[in-house]
């Protein structure tokens, strides 16, 4: 059943996604060297708050926000309401996942602009069982089956209808028929190249083609024609070992490049996350999974065409002559920024011609020069060194173990590549590398500039001739994150100094005006501060200066940022509050957003608004 028709949607996002690739080179704002921070120079009027150890959601003087949904909410209409100490698989799979991450707005109708209506997409990356169960004794082999099962249903994906009302205030519409949960055991589609490989077929799925449920769902992206790209990104700690179980040394040896651990306990219950059973198993993770929120009936698509590593995020732009192109970056240390390139062309208003875009392509990995210019590299099975003498015979072969083919090609290993965006005017296109305490003084290289990498920083690339699609591209960092008054932090914001920094830098955003918006995770291990949201320009005499809005509660990081079309609504994902050392559900370090003594704390999405209504930031 559809209940919306996309040509309109596609009308209106195709035409920002063509002048992302198109205008590129004709409306760069030179980068401006120096600064000294000044306030004049900022587009940005809000007062910023301060770095905070304080378990609060603080945003700036001016500012609200409404909880709009927290784990454990209705999202499915029959949902029990949330009881911690009643929990159920089948509740949970009709409530609100954990740890909520990605946020996509899409608005409703399909094919509107509007900032009063849409769905949110979120993403539920993983579970964490000390927080959500009273009687969790800490031995994965003492974890029951109903906990197991309640943590494969709050894993995936919720999409929620949301509408602005009285006062601003944003609601969930409980009876949408857009309302929908993805969870660990949903079934999913397996489609590109990889698609029925020898390496994909279980004893559950002989076809290849068939699989149960996406999880790690991290970042992912908004598509020009309307689905969702979410994230398959820590896999590999949802399937037990030991790898020597594994007797194809081919398959054995992809599991060690990935790595395999068991954080979970599931193959207790569950025979297919046991590599001695079911071998192939983790290959049918590591994906982008697209979803069509507004066809509540669509099965999930894992598009192989796109790679298998541990992603991130997967932000899609249209290449001046209409090939589809998608940025994604590996997080793990000393991985790969990758990019995707359809074979076919976006047509508007065709949206299931579209979504065939992601079937069929080629995926490149960065090479980073000391120059400063930087080179796409194909990976292409049959092309040396990717031919079957080093394990490569086929297109499946390559897209299921693309780490190894990026590393056979001399690809750049970075700092941990997390989200990727474009800007939505300049087409310049900004790589986030969260940190990488590993990274010795002789791997040093311009693109990963600092030896035990603790604050992070971010690239930005110029693809050659504004053409998202070109092989080569140019390329410097944007921030190198840390504190600019401490010279040890070697920390650099185009030379601004204030009025605030950052560090550990993960998920960012565009606002309509074009101004970045980057989340945190893992500042309170770093620089003593919680998670927070910092607003940035990346033109103009403001470039490079950071303002930090939001400062999350204990334990959290913050994830999502999303915005109306309008900017005036700032979606957030507030994403394991209260997770730290020694806390526990009868101890939490944190009990937001609820702050009652019965509940613990629960992952949730906020919208933030001016008091008075109006663009945020400005
Ligand atoms: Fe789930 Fe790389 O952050
Ligand atoms: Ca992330
Ligand atoms: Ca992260």
């Amino acid at each position: 059943m559809r209940l919306d028709r996309g040509s309109t949607f596609d009308v209106v996002l195709s035409r920002r996604a063509l002048i992302t690739g198109g205008l590129a080179a004709a409306v760069f704002v030179p980068a401006r060297a120096g600064g000294g921070g000044d306030a004049e120079s900022s587009s940005f009027g809000f007062e910023p708050v301060a770095h905070s150890r304080v378990d609060r959601l603080r945003v700036p003087t001016g500012y609200t926000y409404d909880c709009l949904i927290r784990w454990g909410d209705a999202v499915r209409p029959g949902a029990p309401e949330f009881d911690p100490r009643a929990q159920t698989p089948g509740g949970q799979a009709l409530q609100f996942g954990y740890n909520c991450d990605f946020i996509a707005y899409l608005p409703l109708p399909a094919g509107s602009r509007s900032s009063e209506r849409g769905l949110l997409v979120v993403n539920h990356e993983y579970t964490t069982s000390e927080l959500m169960f009273p009687d969790w004794t800490g031995a994965l082999d003492r974890k029951t089956r109903s906990m197991v099962d309640i943590e494969l249903a709050a894993h995936g994906v919720s999409v929620i209808a949301v509408q602005r009302g009285a006062g601003g205030r944003w609601t969930v519409l409980p009876d949408s028929p857009y309302n929908r949960r993805v969870t660990a055991e949903t079934p999913v589609e397996i489609s590109g190249p990889a698609a029925g490989s020898a390496w994909l077929r279980t004893g559950a799925d002989p076809t290849g083609t068939r699989g149960l449920g996406t999880l790690n769902n991290c970042s992912g992206g908004v598509t020009p024609w309307g689905t969702v790209l979410t994230c398959e990104e820590n896999f590999d700690r949802y399937f037990a070992g030991p790898i020597d179980a594994v007797a194809d040394p081919g398959v054995k040896a992809i599991h060690a490049r990935y790595g395999l651990r068991d954080s979970y306990g599931w193959a207790r219950y569950h025979p297919r996350f046991s590599v001695a059973v079911e071998p192939h198993e983790p290959l049918r993770f590591g994906w982008v999974v697209e979803v069509d929120p507004y066809d509540p009936q669509s099965t999930p698509v894992k598009r192989t065409a796109l790679g298998r590593f541990k992603r991130e995020a997967a932000t899609t732009v249209i290449a001046p002559d209409g090939r589809a192109v998608v940025y994604s970056g590996d997080d793990g240390r000393f991985e790969y920024l990758y990019k995707f390139v359809s074979s076919g062309r976006y047509a508007p208003g065709e949206r299931t011609a579209n979504k065939a875009l992601l079937d069929s392509g080629t995926l490149h990995v960065a090479r980073f020069s000391e120059d400063g210019t930087g080179v796409w590299i194909p990976l292409v099975a049959g092309v040396e060194p990717l031919v079957a003498r080093t394990g490569f015979p086929s297109p499946a072969h390559v897209l299921i173990n693309a780490r190894t083919a990026a590393d056979l090609v001399g690809a750049t290993k970075m700092d941990r590549p997390e989200d990727v965006e474009a800007h939505p005017g300049t087409g310049r296109v900004y790589a986030v590398l969260t940190n990488n305490r590993e990274r010795r003084a002789d791997q040093v290289d311009r693109a990963n500039p600092r030896a035990q990498n603790r604050y992070g920083h971010i690239l930005e690339l110029i693809a050659e001739d504004g053409d998202h699609a070109a092989v080569r591209f140019r390329w410097d960092v944007f921030i190198a994150c840390g504190d600019p008054r401490v010279p040890e932090h070697r920390a650099s914001y185009q030379g601004h100094r204030g009025p605030g920094w950052l560090a550990t830098p993960d998920s960012i955003a565009f606002d309509a005006a074009g101004r970045l918006w980057i989340a945190t995770d893992g500042q309170d291990e770093t620089i003593d501060a919680n998670d927070g949201l910092y607003a940035v320009e990346t033109a103009g005499p403001g470039r490079g200066m950071v303002r930090q809005f939001l400062s999350g509660p204990v334990g959290c990081e913050i994830c999502g940022p999303a915005f109306t079309p309008d900017s005036t609504t700032l979606f957030v994902a507030i994403q394991h509050p209260g997770e730290m050392k020694d806390s526990t559900f009868a101890h939490p370090a944190s009990r937001w957003p609820d702050e009652r003594v019965d509940m613990p704390p629960r992952p949730a999405v906020v919208a933030i608004r001016r008091t008075g209504g109006g663009v945020i930031g400005t």
